[in-house]
């Protein structure tokens, strides 16, 4: 199926589709350039529960599907036979949320008779940095930051990866959900804790285990751990703390150590550009903090605007981009995957042409 096609053709029009947590989200791009981007999320109601409830997000999903996705076609200014291939999130997230997308990708694919590009989450995460950015080519260093992994990463090709280093234990949005549940802020932690953090002051003394050693790897269960007890001590002494504080000293210590290895990496791959994607890429700290470093390390900074660093479809389309270069198209087997390991996300994507060689 679809043999002929021009993988090679200048600007295709790619339709991406993310349901893999709590937005529904349908995009389109022609080329790089995003043409339209919808979003409806359910954060709202799953606020109320502190969470993300998986049958909440998918009944969700179910309803605004198919609206969400004619929107994104419709603000586009195309119609349905100008999509080039169709691109879903297969995953990893939440598997019943991610099935509603999954199935209607391929029943949309199907009755247009339009190839299905499968993506990773995660890769999309890593090709958000190419949205509107007609200019940035690898290789590059890139920082990922998002709420189930965190590495630093040498981009050779839009579609080989290599781990320069990685969290040994939480990643750094898990760290900051949890901190914002200690401290009583509602999810999502990550935008609370930073909202909060502009009213404190960095204070509170946190370990310092975190600056250099270790290579680019990097440990953010005992910066979590020293924040529990910190509230916790003051909580039993009965004494005050602030909480903007804690989420200011709490959140220079996630990110300097990110930003610091990010930079030192770049510089020792000695590449002239660096990326970073991801939901705590989102962060303004994070965000003026690496424009900082790399301003002072000469390095070029290609980051995705804070809209495409949190979920959203754009960045589905775009991995879906990549991969329609070549050719790695899914077929109606495709299925959903709840969890996919950081060493198998970054395998190497390879072209069609390289895989019936092989065969
Ligand atoms: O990248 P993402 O969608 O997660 C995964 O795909 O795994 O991002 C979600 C994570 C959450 O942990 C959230 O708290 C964090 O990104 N996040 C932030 C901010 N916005 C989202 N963390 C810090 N500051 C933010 N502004
Ligand atoms: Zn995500």
């Amino acid at each position: 199926m679809f043999e002929n096609l021009d993988l090679q053709k200048a600007e295709p029009i790619i339709l991406g589709i993310e349901s893999s947590c709590d937005e529904t989200a349908a995009a389109v791009i022609r080329g790089r350039k995003i043409l339209s981007d919808e979003i409806a999320s359910s954060a709202s109601i799953q606020a109320e529960f502190g969470g993300v409830v998986p049958e909440i997000a998918s009944r969700a999903h179910t309803d605004e599907i198919a609206r969400v996705v004619e929107r994104a076609v419709k603000n586009a200014g195309i119609t349905y036979e100008d999509i080039d291939a169709v691109a879903v999130t297969y995953g990893a997230g939440l598997l019943g949320a991610l099935l509603v997308g999954v199935s209607f990708a391929k029943a949309f694919a199907y009755a247009l008779n339009k190839p299905l590009i499968a993506v990773n989450h995660i890769r999309g995460h890593l090709a958000a940095a190419y949205l509107d950015a007609p200019e940035l080519k690898p290789p590059f260093v890139t920082l990922l930051a998002s709420g189930g992994h965190t590495a630093i990463l040498y981009a050779k090709s839009e579609s080989e990866f290599e781990i320069l280093g990685a969290t040994l234990d939480d990643a750094a949005g898990e760290a900051f959900d949890k901190v914002a549940r200690v401290l009583g802020l509602k999810y999502p932690g990550g935008p609370n804790i930073e909202r909060c953090a502009k009213e404190g002051e960095a204070n509170v003394p946190m370990p310092k285990m975190l600056k250099g050693g270790g290579g680019y790897n990097f440990s953010y269960s005992g910066l979590k751990t020293a924040v529990i007890n910190y509230c916790h001590t003051k909580e039993q002494k009965g004494e005050e703390y602030s909480k903007a504080d804690v989420a200011c000293s709490f959140q220079r210590a996630a990110v300097d150590v990110l930003v610091e290895k990010t930079v030192a990496a770049a510089k020792e791959k000695g590449v002239d550009t660096v990326t970073a994607g991801g939901g705590v890429a989102a962060n303004g700290y994070l965000r003026e903090s690496l424009a900082k470093a790399c301003k002072k390390g000469k390095l070029k900074l290609v980051l995705p605007e804070k809209r495409y660093c949190t979920d959203n479809a754009a960045m589905i389309a775009s991995e879906g981009l990549v991969q329609y270069r070549l050719g790695n198209f899914a077929d109606m087997t495709l299925t959903a995957k709840a969890s996919i390991p950081l060493a198998a996300t970054l395998e190497t994507v390879q072209s069609r042409a390289a895989k019936a060689k092989e065969t």
